[in-house]
């Protein structure tokens, strides 16, 4: 009986078998326990001497269980070990990082120079309602600057009675809902999405552009003009001028077109050299009009505005030919006009 229950323990190959084994000997209705219960009916004489021998047996196989069950759990332990190894001292996997879109660059660094100027960042909405994006910037519904923006129209509904809305076509609308919001005197840049219908190798249906507007009791185009020298040439690292040259928006007045300096030298454009000149943006002192809309009283508080291309500039200062690249999603063109993080 001994015997035969330790060879079948020893050659048991899991803790299923084990489990068994114990049961057919030591279970409720197992061989030792069965014969454990016939102690009872023995005379005292041979109880004496059955009585240890078979408490010793159950002793034995019961150890010999344990002693199985805790190999066989060793073994599936060097087993995993065996199997889940890891050399920690390898090098890791190379993963491939994006690049930051010279967009985000740009918007990031004219953010940063006008910020030490005192200028915070204010957002609004790109979808518009079109007395924000007109109305309240001096263009009335019959002006002819409301067809020279090219506008997106937000479908509507039939019986929809809710003011009509536009996709931005300028920053500008960002200048009326930060003056209502904190009044005067204010200093703000936003930069955003803005939207035309237009599509050609320097126009994109979405573009990017930066409003500035400062107002407060004294300020002049004089500020203004030092503004932008200051920030451009902050921006592109050298001496930059400016020329302005008169020109028309409904909501500054007067208004100006801001150029600045550069020139071709062997076949590079070079801005701040030489006597050349390109249109970067539009400017002026905002109309009392605007004020007016915006709940600032043209009376006490007068300053100057001013709107351009983010796209353009960045195209200027990183050398980039075309604009419509920059909202293709082309990881090349990524990788090579991108910057790092
Ligand atoms: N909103 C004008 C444009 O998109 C630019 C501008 C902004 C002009 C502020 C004057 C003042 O062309």
């Amino acid at each position: 009986l001994k015997a035969g229950y330790l060879s079948r323990i020893a050659a048991a190959s899991d803790e299923a078998a084990l489990e068994e084994l114990r049961l057919a000997a030591l279970g409720k209705k197992g061989e030792i326990s069965l014969k454990m219960r016939e102690l009872g009916k023995m005379s005292p004489e041979e109880r004496k001497s059955a009585g240890p021998a078979l408490n010793a047996l159950k002793d034995e196989i019961d150890a010999a269980l344990r002693a199985k069950k805790a190999a066989l759990a060793d073994a599936a332990l060097d087993e995993r070990l065996k199997a889940e190894w890891l050399d920690v001292t390898l090098p890791g996997r190379p993963r491939p990082a994006g690049t930051i879109h010279p967009v985000s660059q740009v918007t990031a660094e004219l953010t940063a120079i006008f910020a030490d100027m005192g200028f915070q960042v204010a957002e609004g909405p790109q979808i518009e309602t079109d007395w924000y994006n007109f109305d309240a910037l001096n263009i009335p519904p019959e002006h002819p600057a409301r067809q020279e923006h090219d506008t997106f129209f937000m479908a509507r509904a039939e019986g929809d009675n809710r003011p009509p809305h536009v996709l931005r076509t300028h920053t500008s609308p960002v200048q009326i809902r930060a003056m209502a919001q904190q009044g005067a005197p204010i200093r703000v840049i936003a930069p955003g999405r803005v939207y035309r219908m237009d599509m050609d190798q320097t126009h994109a249906p979405m573009f990017h552009q930066v409003e500035g507007l400062a107002i407060d009791r004294n300020l002049s185009m004089a500020n203004l003009k030092w503004v932008l020298e200051e920030f451009f040439s902050a921006f592109f690292g050298v001496k930059v001028a400016t020329r302005f040259r008169a020109s028309h928006f409904p909501f500054t007045e007067p208004s100006a077109e801001v150029d600045i300096q550069c020139s071709w030298i062997d076949g590079q454009l070079r801005i701040g050299e030489g006597d050349g000149w390109m249109e970067v943006l539009g400017s002026g002192m905002v109309h009392p009009k605007v004020l007016t809309a915006a709940g600032v009283d043209p009376d006490e508080w007068q300053g100057f505005a001013f709107g351009m291309g983010i796209d353009r500039i960045a195209m200027l200062k990183y050398g980039i030919p075309d604009l419509r690249a920059f909202f293709d999603s082309d990881l090349r063109w990524l990788r090579h006009y991108g910057f790092s993080a």
